[in-house]
């Protein structure tokens, strides 16, 4: 065996199983045997000098094959995407299949597609706002006492007039966005049809019907002619539409700053149909939502003439929608990565 096929076995046999086979492209060997080309005798230099050529061709497609298997073989060992069962003595990580759909995700799928057959267009909604559709834009002037009840966290981020970018606490921040872009929808002879749906922040203390981060999806129509009567319809419509069973509904008188009048919105009992159960406080009823007829303001804010237009609007939590639905009896379930909890859906 010359000395170039000794060299050849050997870092073949050791790239094959190495850890780190880029270190052979520079082995020690490779460089004797090219030292070596000085004192092979001239007519034989340009033969050894292609043959060296050859070899290091060679050590370089084996550490290339080398590097790719061991990318697979790594690649293997760490999934990311698999799903792995914390209250589990076994290390192993489950096979991908046994992931789901997170139950937030699905109801939210579900509930556009509800939205969407009864004619709303579903937007998102953002999840960093400025004062000006936080407040302003929904008839809160600065100063307005009702701001209080929607704390949030603020960024130090600026907005245009300097104002910290916060996170939304509500959907409504939406509104003045929606009915300036399907304003021309109006002009044209059709209403404004509109939900959003997204995640929304508070600055809560938490318990079980309580987070700081959760869900909303809010809902706008207007056209002329529209009026409460044909609010609660559309309510009614959506929660029997998304319990599956008919359900006896109630308004109460409520307060925001975007809508006059204003309502609380309650459903007879999806759990126990309104005979009186755990979920409901043995009353019989849920307050779901809150909603009332777009304040004229809030109209006007967006170019559209409130003596010509009227609208309704809500705003309602999908955690508690969900809940209601599943019989789940703490919000702090959705955001835990409790496994247990997720794997039922
Ligand atoms: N934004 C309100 C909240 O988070 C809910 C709401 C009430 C939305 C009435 C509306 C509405 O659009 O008309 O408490």
């Amino acid at each position: 065996m010359t000395d170039s096929e000794k060299v050849r076995e050997e870092l073949l046999t050791h790239i094959a199983t190495s850890d780190a086979p880029h270190e052979f492209l520079r082995a020690y060997q490779l460089r004797a045997l090219a030292d070596d080309i000085k004192n092979i005798p001239p007519e034989k230099r340009a033969e050894a000098g292609r043959a060296l050529n050859e070899l290091k061709k060679e050590v370089a497609a084996a550490v290339e094959k080398r590097q790719a298997e061991l990318l697979d073989r790594d690649v293997e060992q760490i999934d990311v995407t698999a799903p792995m069962d914390i209250n589990s003595d076994s290390p192993s990580l489950l096979p991908a299949e046994n992931g789901s759909i997170h139950p937030i995700s699905r109801e939210i799928q579900t509930m556009s597609d509800i939205l969407g057959r009864m004619g709303f267009t579903v937007f998102e909604s953002r999840e960093l706002d400025d004062q000006y559709h936080m407040f302003e834009s929904l008839n809160f002037p600065a100063g307005h006492p009702a701001r209080d009840d929607f704390d949030t966290f603020m960024t130090v981020q600026k907005d245009k007039d300097g104002e910290p970018l916060i996170a939304p606490a509500h959907t409504s921040t939406m509104q003045n966005r929606i009915l300036r872009q399907l304003k021309p929808q109006l002009e044209s002879g059709q209403p404004i049809a509109a939900a959003s749906i997204d995640r929304v922040f508070r600055n809560e203390d938490l318990d079980p019907r309580h987070e700081h981060t959760f869900y909303q999806c809010e809902g706008i129509y207007v056209d002329k002619g529209i009026h409460a009567g044909m609010l609660v319809a559309t309510l009614k419509t959506f929660l029997e539409s998304y319990y599956k069973k008919s359900l006896d509904v109630r308004v109460n008188p409520f307060y925001f700053p975007f809508t006059e009048p204003s309502f609380e919105f309650s459903m007879s009992c999806p759990f126990c149909d309104g005979e009186g159960c755990g979920v409901c406080s043995h009353s019989g009823w849920i307050e779901i939502l809150g909603c009332g007829m777009i304040h004229p303001n809030v109209l006007k804010m967006a170019d559209i003439d409130p003596t010509v237009y009227t609208g309704f609007a809500w705003g309602v939590g999908i955690e508690r929608l969900i809940m209601m639905k599943h019989g789940i009896e703490d919000v702090r379930y959705f955001q835990s990565a409790k496994l247990d909890f997720l794997r039922q859906f």
